[in-house]
């Protein structure tokens, strides 16, 4: 296919180049071939600067070329951040090749002016079970009405995901075809970003920018066929050793937090990260199954193109406790019966509606679908703790027709001993860091929302930063539930921790939240943050975060002198500099 003189040159550039580089290498070509379908040569398509710096390539477009498109949207839709990053990185990126972009998250994007976009990018997470973020769920059952049209939209869409979950980043492939039956043209092919997305994010920007610096009009682009971009799971998995694990509530307590020490070789993660565990099914829900199906055990059977024993299967791989809605309805076809559709568990569905013979059960394991994965901050500093990684988790116990259920991880995690293996991935979470050493950091984190904070503090402890620490914390009860007390009384006592207020909720006859000891110390508050401090919670979204978020707003609107809409502003600002961080759940 390639001239031998030709071969050599790329031979040469892919064995001097960086994985980056080659990532980038490989976006810019697959913008070009988007662009160059009748050209016989792609000469006219010029290399990018040469000083360019390949991960941060602002473009593609041919050296001293005026884009030819001057205006785009750049929509976001995230739960946790990435997406905006990505969204505002792009955006720059624009800028810098003379487009101007308008960046906007789904939630504030005005419905209305769909119709009127002509470049319209989406960048977009997958949460829950394949379903989009909550701040763009207006905006993807909008453009899911159908009785509209979007004839001169030219749009692309990213998709951010993780390849541990069996619906990989549905909602953006959802949104990318759905503006494509609203008649608009995709001018850039869905690239699907697994947890390490930035290399893949990058290729896609170069793809985008090439596409808005070579249309010749607004009809002249390409519209193909979206080749999605599929990776292979990339995550590095560690198997750990559980060193500790221990209930850090007292006797008496309605909760128990689990501190869980585990140590694992060559661990790379930040404070502010967090692992993702695969829980097992109970063995004794397994033997249930395999009793009430009359299935071999042993028997070896293909799931996923990946051969297991069927008790491997039931026990490591498929989710059996709740199995969604559409899993049901796919059940119900192979029995053969009416079946609600509801959330059940595979042992409740066997029950109420058997299988007729493990032949046909074989065929059930067919459509079940692969344990999702469980994200818990991690509460361990690298510096502190070399070689482990620390989580805390709280059983999660409810009840359910009348019976108590725990949450299947942490249930799991509770029950693991001293000596056991762990595997494990670590998720990054570049929008939740510890700032400069010397700035000030205000940690709001009740309940379990104190484990990246202990991260924070034994990292800042350990490299001696010298800016100030103040950690508020908070639970039910101050004799049984005060998480880490021993080691937040030594960082008060060795001076880490310069402040620190806690709200035991259940103490006293009226409750006391983190939120109420904010507003008793709004004066020292406000103080901090005019310094400059940055502000980070973690913990329940709701109602914890949204309160704690209202009482800052109360503390910048009287101790700063300001308006509502002022103090709006003042926390939006400090939003946009990085400087108010939420790691919520
Ligand atoms: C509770 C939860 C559920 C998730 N569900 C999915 C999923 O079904 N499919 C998927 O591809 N990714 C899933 N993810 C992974 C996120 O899409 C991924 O972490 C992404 O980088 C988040 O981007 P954002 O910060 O813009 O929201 C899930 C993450 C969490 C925390």
């Amino acid at each position: 296919m390639l001239a031998e003189h030709k071969l050599k040159i790329l031979q040469d550039l892919v064995r001097s180049s960086t994985k980056e580089e080659l990532v980038w290498i490989n976006g810019f070509l697959a913008g070009v071939l988007m662009n160059c379908h009748d050209q016989s040569s792609l000469t006219s398509v010029a290399a990018p600067a040469a000083a360019a710096t390949p991960a941060a390539a602002p473009a593609v477009a041919p050296a001293n070329d005026k884009p030819a498109v001057s205006k785009i949207t750049i929509a976001y839709g995230t739960e946790t951040g990435n997406s905006k990053k990505l969204a505002t990185d792009l955006a720059s990126k624009a800028k810098k090749s003379g487009i101007q972009a308008k960046v906007v998250s789904l939630d504030q994007y005005r419905l209305n002016d769909l119709a009127k976009e002509e470049y319209f990018f989406t960048i977009i997470s997958t949460q829950g079970e394949g379903e989009p973020p909550a701040t763009a769920k207006k905006f993807f059952d909008h453009i899911h009405q159908n009785g509209f049209k979007l004839p001169q939209m030219k749009y692309g869409v990213l998709a951010l995901g993780d390849t541990s979950y069996p619906l990989f980043c549905k909602a953006g492939e959802d949104v990318d075809q759905q503006l494509q039956k609203l008649g608009g043209q995709r001018i850039v092919n869905l690239i699907k970003c697994d947890t390490d997305y930035q290399g893949d994010a990058e290729s896609w920007f170069s793809q985008v920018l090439h596409s808005l610096t070579t249309t010749t009009s607004s009809n002249g682009t390409a519209s193909v066929g979206a080749v999605v971009t599929k990776k292979p799971a990339g995550k590095k998995v560690y198997t750990g050793n559980i060193l500790t694990n221990i209930n850090l509530n007292d006797r008496g307590s309605n909760k128990q937090t689990h501190h869980i020490e585990i140590a694992a070789d060559e661990l790379e993660y930040h404070p502010g990260d967090s692992i993702g565990i695969i829980p097992e099914n109970a063995s004794a829900v397994v033997d249930s199954i395999i009793a009430l199906t009359r299935i071999d055990g042993k028997k070896t059977v293909s799931f996923r193109n990946e051969s297991h024993t069927v008790i491997e299967l039931l026990k490591k791989k498929l989710n059996i406790a709740y199995l969604p809605e559409r899993v049901v309805k796919q059940y119900a076809a192979i029995v053969k019966q009416d079946i609600p559709e509801t959330k059940i568990s595979l042992l409740d569905l066997l029950k109420i509606y058997p299988v007729n013979n493990a032949a046909q059960f074989e065929e059930v394991l067919g459509i079940l679908e692969p344990i999702t994965p469980r994200l818990y901050s991690i509460s361990s500093s690298p510096q502190a703790h070399d070689g482990e990684v620390h989580i805390t988790v709280a059983r999660d116990n409810f009840k359910m027709n009348g019976e108590v259920k725990h949450g299947l991880c942490s249930n799991y995690l509770a029950d693991l001993s001293v000596d056991t293996a762990l595997e494990f991935y670590v998720h990054k979470n570049n929008q939740f860091r510890l700032p400069a050493p010397e700035k000030d950091v205000i940690m709001i984190g009740p309940g379990t929302g104190i484990a990246p904070f202990r991260s924070f503090l034994a990292e800042r402890d350990a490299s001696a930063a010298t800016g100030r620490n103040w950690l508020f914390f908070g639970d039910q009860h101050f004799t049984t539930d005060f998480l880490y007390q021993t080691e937040i009384q030594n960082w008060v006592q060795t001076g880490v921790l310069t402040k620190v207020n806690v709200a035991f909720s259940r103490d006293q006859a009226s409750k006391i939240y983190v939120q109420h000891k904010m507003l008793e110390n709004s004066a020292a508050f406000y103080e901090w943050l005019q310094d400059g401090a940055y502000i980070y919670i973690c913990g329940a979204k709701d109602p914890m975060s949204t309160d704690v978020e209202y009482a800052i707003l109360q503390i910048i609107e009287r101790f700063g002198n300001k308006t509502s809409a002022q103090a709006i502003e003042y926390l939006d600002s400090l939003k946009e500099e990085g400087r108010f961080l939420k790691d919520v759940y």
